[in-house]
C-alpha cells in the first residue's frame, strides 16, 4: 500500500453508486477495512466479496448516522478516516425551488456531512490522529446556471472544511476536500430531473427543460471523467502521509475555477447563459 502502508478503518458515505462505489472498491482492494454507507444497500452487495461492510444510512437521519458510527467503533474500536461523499444536486431557479427542497439539499450535502464529523471527532481526538475527506465540487468554487442551492451547499462544504481544518490541526486530524469537475455518474440525471420538476408551469420552464436535456446528454456521453478518476484521488488523500488540502480532479475542473477567477462576474454570468443556451 502507498505511503502510509497501514490498513485503515474507513467510514465512507454515498457508496451505493458513482464516485463512492468506486472508492469503496479501490480502498478495499488496497487492503483497507471499509464501512460503506448509503440508503440503497442492495446496490452494494458486490462489495461484500471484497470484505466491505455495508451500512444502511440516511445522512438526514440522526439515529441512522449514530448507529453507523457506533457500529464501526464497536467492531474496530477506532476510526481512521471518514469520507463524506453522499450528495446530490437539486437544480432549479431560486424563485421555484421550495424552501423544503432547499433545506433538504443542505440537510444532505452540508448538515449530514457536518454531523458525521461531529460523531467521529471525539474518537479521532482521543486517538491523536484521524482524517476527514469531504467531497466538495467545482460547484463550490464557481456558480452554475440554475445550480443555486447546490452551489450554496458546495460553497458551504468548502467553508466548513476550511474552518474544521484550522480547528483540528492541534489534534493531528487532517481535513481534505475533493473537488470533482464533471464526472459520469447518476448525479447529472438526478440534477436534471429536479430541474425539470421544479420549473414546471413557471416562466423558467423552457430554459430549464433545455438545460435539463443538455445535462442528460452530457452525462450520457463519454466526454466526462470516469468516477474511478475521483476514487483514485480519494485513495491518494487516504494513503498519503501528508495529504493536500484540495484535490481538484476531473473534466473541466481546473478550467472552470480558472475562468471563474479570471472573468469579471457579469462575464461569467454571460458565459453561463451562452453555454446553457438560456434565452429568458
Ligand atoms: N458527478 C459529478 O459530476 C460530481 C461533480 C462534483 C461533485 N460531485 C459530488 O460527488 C458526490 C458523489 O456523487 P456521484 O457523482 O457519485 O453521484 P451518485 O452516483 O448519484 O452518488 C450519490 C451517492 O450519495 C448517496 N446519497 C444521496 N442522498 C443520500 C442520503 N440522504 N443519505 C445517504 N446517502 C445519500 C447515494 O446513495 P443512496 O441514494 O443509495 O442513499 C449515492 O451513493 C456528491 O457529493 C456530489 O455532489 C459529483
Amino acid at each position: 500500500m502507498n505511503n502510509t502502508k497501514q490498513k485503515q478503518i474507513i467510514l465512507l458515505t454515498g457508496a451505493s453508486s458513482g464516485i463512492g462505489y468506486d472508492t469503496a472498491r479501490m480502498l478495499a482492494e488496497q487492503g483497507h477495512k471499509v464501512y460503506a454507507a448509503a440508503r440503497r444497500t442492495e446496490l452494494m452487495t458486490p462489495l461484500l466479496d471484497l470484505g466491505v461492510t455495508v451500512i444502511k444510512m440516511d445522512v438526514t437521519d440522526e439515529v441512522s448516522m449514530q448507529e453507523g458510527v457506533n457500529l464501526v467503533l464497536k467492531k474496530e474500536g477506532r476510526i481512521d478516516t471518514l469520507i463524506n461523499n453522499a450528495g446530490y444536486g437539486y437544480f432549479g431557479a431560486i424563485e421555484n425551488v421550495t424552501m423544503g427542497e432547499a433545506r433538504r439539499q443542505l440537510e444532505v450535502n452540508v448538515f449530514g456531512l457536518a454531523r458525521l464529523c461531529q460523531l467521529v471527532l471525539p474518537t479521532m481526538r482521543k486517538q491523536g490522529k484521524g482524517r476527514i475527506i469531504n467531497t466538495a465540487s467545482v460547484a463550490g468554487k464557481a456558480v452554475l446556471y440554475f445550480g443555486g442551492w447546490y452551489n450554496v451547499s458546495k460553497f458551504s462544504v468548502e467553508a466548513f472544511s476550511d474552518a474544521l481544518r484550522m480547528e483540528m490541526k492541534p489534534f493531528g486530524i487532517d481535513v481534505v476536500m475533493i473537488e470533482p469537475g464533471g464526472i459520469k455518474t447518476e448525479w447529472g440525471f438526478i440534477a436534471a430531473d429536479h430541474l425539470a420538476e421544479s420549473s414546471k408551469g413557471t416562466p423558467y420552464e423552457e430554459a430549464a427543460l433545455r438545460e435539463a436535456e443538455m445535462l442528460r446528454e452530457v452525462y450520457s456521453m463519454n466526454l466526462l471523467s470516469k468516477p474511478a478518476m475521483v476514487a483514485k484521488a480519494i485513495c491518494r488523500a487516504v494513503n498519503s502521509r501528508r495529504p493536500k488540502v484540495r484535490y481538484r480532479v476531473g473534466m473541466a475542473s481546473g478550467a472552470m475555477v480558472f475562468f471563474h477567477w479570471l472573468l469579471p462576474a457579469r462575464w461569467w454570468d454571460a458565459l453561463m447563459r451562452w453555454y446553457w443556451k438560456i434565452k429568458i
